[in-house]
């Protein structure tokens, strides 16, 4: 039986998130103190020996990230909290910076440390005012503690688009430009916010850190899958009875977060589908649902952990209408700046609806196929490479939902 652990969430309900008292007095700020207290390398050392890898969806090992960037030759480092989360059915960066902001501070001031920066932003998500109102508060009551000492950090709201996520339009984003993804490399870490080195964290990432200072990267390392260890904070939504979020280790399976946290699909109806990692992730059958959440596991299987989203579908839905909504939100949050997936995602939504309405034949579902690989290997963001995979995957998976549609 899985059980629920928590890193991230440790302090959840445990403190006033308005009150930095309360989380001195349990601990805050102390794994900062220690970070300060060791050698910069020692400590980068220790982040990748965790194995901690980013939470917003790419996987990519933090404690390497921020080697690039302590590396970088700059008078100038920024440290960037990624608190976007546009993606659909995500709300866990929000349940950290509601219950526990300081958590978030004191793990980005360790980057800063680390990486030899004095500034931060965080990008917070513009339909998130309560959040911002927060986070201003504790960076505020932050200062007057002076724990930060000269790591100043900033929130900036976000502009509204999906695409703001994305680590290189965001940073064009809070540079005052329109948000629309950069050619990499230069990659960030090195060549980032105003051309300066700079760590985009998301942050449950940032969340993680100071756990890791506290305890040691060898206790980070044994909880969960091995290759990515620690937890996963999900967030169930669909037709499952708990719509609520968890944090589990990462080798707890789909079927566990379904079926044991989840409480299983209402009513006396049947487990159709999930989707695992937001509107861009696979469609997943029941026969995968032994699948650990780890991110290797989920590449192996053509999905993607993601933001940890899970939307579960139950024998009712109708999967071509599905993917027709989600097609079509990657039409509209398309930035239009690469041919690809400005032309592609209004192709793949054109395409949708006409199968969709019954009116498509077997003919379209060769062309999706066809557009959906070149987009996934031409578009110059993640957006419009990974669109394609809820289509791909449920032509694939759930070939009798598409069948039954055609002229
Ligand atoms: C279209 C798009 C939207 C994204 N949205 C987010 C987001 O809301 N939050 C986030 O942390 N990462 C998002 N990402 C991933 C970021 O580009 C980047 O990988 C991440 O912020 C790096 O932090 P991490 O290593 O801690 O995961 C998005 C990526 C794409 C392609």
């Amino acid at each position: 039986m899985a059980e629920e652990i928590r890193i991230v969430l440790r302090n959840y309900g445990k403190i006033d998130p308005l009150k930095i008292d309360d989380y001195l007095a349990i601990g805050g700020y102390e794994a900062l103190i220690k970070a300060r207290s060791m050698d910069r390398e020692e400590l980068i050392e220790e982040v990748k020996k965790s194995k901690l890898r980013g939470r917003g969806g790419a996987g990519f090992n933090c404690g390497q990230k921020w080697a690039f960037a302590y590396g970088a030759q700059a008078d100038q480092k920024y440290v960037v909290c990624n608190a976007d989360e546009g993606e659909p059915g995500t709300y866990k960066d929000r349940i950290i910076m509601e219950n526990d902001p300081h958590t978030l501070l004191e793990g980005m001031a360790i980057c800063g440390y680390a990486i030899g920066a004095n500034k931060g932003y965080i990008y917070c998500r513009g339909e998130y005012p309560q959040v911002t109102q927060i986070l201003n508060t504790a960076i505020a009551q932050a200062k007057e503690k002076d724990v930060l000492r000269d790591f100043d950090i900033e929130v900036k709201s976000g502009a509204g688009a999906y695409v703001c996520g994305e680590e290189t339009a965001l940073i064009e984003s809070i540079e005052g430009n329109r948000g629309e993804p950069r050619i990499r490399p230069p990659f960030p870490p090195v060549s980032g916010l105003w051309q300066k080195p700079t760590i985009v964290n998301n942050v449950e990432t940032f969340a993680n850190v100071p756990v890791i200072v506290d305890k040691g990267a060898d206790y980070y390392a044994s909880i969960g899958a091995p290759a990515y260890p620690g937890t996963k904070v999900v967030t169930l939504t669909g037709d499952v009875n708990n719509k609520t979020f968890f944090e589990v280790p990462t080798n707890t399976t789909i079927r566990e977060v379904i079926f044991q946290f989840g409480g299983g699909i209402p009513g006396d109806r049947k487990f159709k589908a999930v989707q695992i990692g937001g509107n861009s992730g696979a469609f997943i059958s029941a026969d995968l649902l032994d699948t650990p959440i780890a991110f290797d596991a989920m590449t192996s299987i053509g999905s993607a952990l993601g933001s940890g989203a899970i939307f579960v579908l139950d024998e009712t839905r109708d999967i071509v209408d599905v993917i027709t909504r989600v097609a079509k939100f990657f039409e509209d949050e398309s930035c239009g700046k690469c041919a690809p997936c400005r032309e592609g995602t209004a192709r793949m939504y054109e395409l949708m609806e006409k199968l969709n309405s019954g009116q498509g034949s077997a003919n379209d579902i060769v062309l999706l196929n066809k557009l959906g690989r070149v987009m996934s290997y031409s578009c110059l963001c993640g957006l419009g490479q990974a669109a394609p995979t809820p289509v791909l995957t449920t032509i694939e998976r759930f070939s009798a939902d598409y069948n039954a549609k055609l002229m």
